[in-house]
């Protein structure tokens, strides 16, 4: 698209809305923004069919609830007013583009989207002193800049929900202000860019004469990877397994009791800036694998220890979709609160039979969603059977732990 630089002149709104536009001149920004789950919150077949699903529980009451984050500019041009026409929508305005986060210039609440984008042209980024260029006006901005406390309401007011009925179902933002990442606890501050958005050494742009900066990776991990044909997925998988394999820190000791042997595990969050796991918990599954062996025989296993969130109805019942929650209840392994902080530790006892054993082993592992929600919507017809065996199981390689009786 050398046209673009040819007829020089300042891109128009329509162009600023495609993130190919942005290639010519950020084509390492775009890559890793294809793969990511920002690119993929409109697609998501999960997401199809939990909002199809909600429409029609509600009466269309949930309206444009869901696809305010999952496709805001969409809602914002009127091209949706429920996220079920979502095939019909301009591409440029599906899912968590370029032009939506780089146009914020205000956060007026902490939770279900309340960014307030800009009625200009200007992208707003990171970078202090950008350097011209015909393509864009150019503002640096604290929302957009990760050393900045208040870059974490930019994301952190998208990445906390409170449901329609009034339930604060999701969470990650309250529990990052309430940890060690947030400055005003420890000094020392983290960002959600922080950890989300590597930074490393290039140039900002393609144009001549860009110079060598700080530039930050736009994939954003966290642990959902596409579960259809999507760019990337081998790429997003890879970095998912890399954030999970440090996330936790475990430890063993197992105890002689004379008839029985006790098995105790701790485990603590140590790299999450939120609690493990966070955001989507009534959907996730985390949970904790333990065997034993005695003579190379396998006399004890259990995985019932788990984290993630149920939500119940006003009446106590479990229910499987956002919109029927009164109440959550679960476990969560949370983040230190202080540098010094070791209630975040968490701890379970097992306890074996006849002795102590030869060999323990412990794993935790963990499903972006579990079985029950998925078969849920295949079961009430919303979602395709082929998605649930899509979705992959990780394990935690920080979280293997041995013990042996040799030791
Ligand atoms: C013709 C080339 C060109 C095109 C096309 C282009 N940009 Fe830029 N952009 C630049 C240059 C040059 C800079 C400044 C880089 C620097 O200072 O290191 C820049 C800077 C930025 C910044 C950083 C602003 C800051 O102060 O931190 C953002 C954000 C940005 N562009 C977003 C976009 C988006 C989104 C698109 C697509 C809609 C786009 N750009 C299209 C050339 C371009
Ligand atoms: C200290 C580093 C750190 C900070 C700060 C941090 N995160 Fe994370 N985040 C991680 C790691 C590591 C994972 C992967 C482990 C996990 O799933 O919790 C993760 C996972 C996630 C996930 C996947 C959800 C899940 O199930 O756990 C989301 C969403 C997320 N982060 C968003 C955010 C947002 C928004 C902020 C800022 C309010 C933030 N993160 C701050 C390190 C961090
Ligand atoms: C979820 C929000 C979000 C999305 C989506 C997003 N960006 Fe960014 N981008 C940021 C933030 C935040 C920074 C600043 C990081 C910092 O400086 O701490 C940034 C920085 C940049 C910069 C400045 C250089 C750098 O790496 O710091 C450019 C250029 C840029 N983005 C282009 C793009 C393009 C092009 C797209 C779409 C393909 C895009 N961004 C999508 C949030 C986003
Ligand atoms: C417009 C609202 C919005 C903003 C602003 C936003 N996000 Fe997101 N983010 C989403 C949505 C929606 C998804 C999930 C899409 C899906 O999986 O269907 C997501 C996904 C993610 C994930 C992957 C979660 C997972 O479970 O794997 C991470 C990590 C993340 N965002 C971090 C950030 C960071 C860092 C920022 C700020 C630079 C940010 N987000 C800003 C809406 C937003
Ligand atoms: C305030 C913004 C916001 C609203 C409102 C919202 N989402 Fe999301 N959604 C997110 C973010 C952020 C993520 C990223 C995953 C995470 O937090 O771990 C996400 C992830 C998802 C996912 C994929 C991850 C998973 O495991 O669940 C699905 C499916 C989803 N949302 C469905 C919905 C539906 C259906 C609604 C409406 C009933 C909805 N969302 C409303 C922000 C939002």
């Amino acid at each position: 698209m050398i046209w673009l630089l040819a007829c020089s002149g300042q891109l128009t709104e329509d162009q600023l809305k495609d993130p190919q536009v942005c290639a010519d001149c950020h084509p390492a920004h775009v890559e890793q923004w294809t793969g990511s789950m920002h690119a993929y919150a409109a697609e998501d077949p999960v997401f199809l069919a939990m909002n199809a699903r909600g429409q029609e529980e509600t009466d269309g009451a949930l309206g444009d609830f869901c696809v305010q984050c999952h496709a805001p500019l969409a809602v914002m041009s009127g091209a949706t007013t429920d996220g079920l026409n979502l095939d019909d929508v301009p591409e440029n305005e599906k899912g968590v583009t370029c032009y939506f986060c780089h146009m914020v210039e205000d956060v007026t609440d902490d939770h279900n989207n309340p960014l307030v984008l800009a009625a200009d042209t200007v992208m707003r980024g990171g970078i202090a002193n950008p350097m011209d260029t015909s393509a864009h006006d150019s503002l640096g901005s604290g929302l957009h800049n990760r050393n900045n406390a208040d870059s974490a309401s930019m994301c952190g007011s998208c990445h906390d929900i409170v449901t329609p009925a009034g339930v604060h179902l999701e969470r990650t933002f309250a529990e990052w202000k309430d940890s060690q990442y947030n400055a005003d606890f420890s000094g020392l501050l983290q960002t959600c860019g922080s950890c989300h958005m590597q930074g490393y050494d290039g140039a900002a742009s393609t144009e001549p004469d860009s110079p060598e900066r700080r530039v930050h990776d736009h994939s954003m991990v966290g642990v959902d990877v596409a579960l259809t044909e999507f760019d990337n997925i081998e790429e997003q998988t890879a970095a998912v397994q890399k954030a999970l394999d440090t996330t936790l820190l475990a430890s063993l000791d197992v105890v002689d009791n004379g008839a029985s042997a006790v098995i105790e595990l701790t485990l603590e969050n140590t790299a999450a800036g939120h609690a493990f796991p966070s955001g989507a918990t009534q959907d996730r599954r985390a949970w904790v694998e333990v065997k034993a062996w005695r003579d190379d025989e396998l006399v004890f296993e259990d995985d019932t220890w788990w984290f993630g969130e149920r939500m119940l109805d006003a009446d106590g019942e479990e229910v499987h979709m956002f919109w029927e929650a009164a109440s959550t209840e679960g476990e969560l392994l949370y983040p230190p609160t202080s540098l010094t902080d070791e209630s975040n530790h968490a701890v379970n006892t097992y306890l074996i039979d006849g002795g102590l054993p030869d060999r323990v082993e412990a794993l935790v592992k963990i499903r972006p969603m579990h079985a029950e929600v998925l078969d849920d919507l295949v079961a009430s017809g919303h979602l395709d059977p082929s998605i649930p065996e899509a979705m992959p199981t990780f394990e935690l390689a920080s979280s293997k732990v041995s013990w042996s009786v040799d030791d």
